[in-house]
């Protein structure tokens, strides 16, 4: 099966950062979202990423022009008719995901495989919303999708080795590094990271550091790239929360409780960078 064109489903940090990556790796972009506000935040988003490499010398002016030039943007949902292989990274919750995903088994060709990037929801519960439940899977891209090498990869249940090999196939396509996980609450990726940042919540929740501490011990102590909180500010502590519940609701173990006060910081508003302020603030 030729992949030339791909759907982008949702336009926002994930969303917009795999369409820049697929454009990027010579494919036509599909982009929606469910308002015209959103699908071009998402296109100034790639503009601004774009220019910026510009800048630093590592793209020419010509071939941002060209990335930009395969992305187009839309609306209407129908449009996914023209995509070879679908991408959904709508908002993390379950029934948009399910309406989503009913919808896409309607307007997209029989063959075209529907991936999500969902970062927690279970890939067979989201399958048996379709027809089509062998050609549905996980592709878990890491924020920031530009940057990062990562590509998560969850066959379900019913998910066919041919849809696991395009699928893997695509994901080094867009120049990242495919690695497999089995379809248990939060895959690998969020199994390992969310309880680490949750445990720094407690930390701070306890009092045994302050927020800068913490990160500090972590960054320097552990050589990560940032501390858990910062990193929490970045992935959005609302996702951060839903991750956790996920893992709590999925295994029935207490070791995967939420933090009370992650729980305070997201019932507050306070979800990190998106909204200027989380366990930091931002302008
Ligand atoms: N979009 C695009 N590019 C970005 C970016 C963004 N949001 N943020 C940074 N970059 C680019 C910069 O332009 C820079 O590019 P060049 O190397 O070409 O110059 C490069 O990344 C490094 O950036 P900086 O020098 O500004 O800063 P840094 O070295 O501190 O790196 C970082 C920033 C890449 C975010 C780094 O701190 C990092 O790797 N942090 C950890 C990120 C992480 O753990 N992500 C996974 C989150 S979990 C997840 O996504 C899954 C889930 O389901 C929750």
């Amino acid at each position: 099966m030729k992949i030339e064109t791909l759907g982008v489903i949702g336009a926002g940090q994930m969303g917009s950062g795999i369409a820049q990556v697929a454009a990027a790796s010579g494919l036509a972009v599909i982009l929606n979202d469910i308002e015209q506000g959103f699908v071009d935040k998402g296109r100034s988003a790639i503009a601004g990423n774009l220019a910026r490499s510009v800048e630093k010398g590592k793209l020419d002016a010509a071939a941002k022009e060209a990335i930009l030039g395969r992305i187009r943007g839309t609306v209407r949902l129908e449009e996914m008719a023209a995509a070879d292989f679908v991408v959904e990274a709508a908002t993390e919750r379950q029934e948009i995901k399910f309406q989503l995903f009913r919808e896409l088994d309607r307007i997209c060709r029989p063959e075209v495989i529907l991936a999500s990037n969902t970062s927690s929801i279970p890939i067979g519960r989201i399958a048996s919303q379709t027809r089509r439940p062998d050609k549905v899977i996980g592709m878990h891209f890491m924020n920031p999708v530009p940057v990062m090498k990562l590509v998560e990869v969850i066959p379900g249940l019913a998910t066919s080795e041919e849809t696991l090999k395009a699928t893997w196939a695509l994901a080094e396509r867009f120049g990242k590094t495919p690695a497999r996980a089995n379809d248990y609450p939060g895959f690998i990726a969020n199994r390992i990271l969310l309880p680490m940042i949750n445990e720094a919540v407690y930390c701070l929740y306890h009092g045994v550091g302050t927020r800068e501490d913490i990160d500090t011990v972590m960054r320097l102590g552990m050589n990560h790239p940032m501390g858990p909180l910062a990193l929490a500010d970045l992935i959005g502590l609302d996702t951060c929360l839903a991750i956790m519940e996920t893992l709590y609701d999925g295994f029935k173990d207490s070791k995967y409780r939420p933090c009370p006060l992650l729980r305070k910081y997201v019932e507050a508003g306070w979800l990190g960078r998106k909204t200027g302020r989380g366990f930091y603030e931002y302008r």
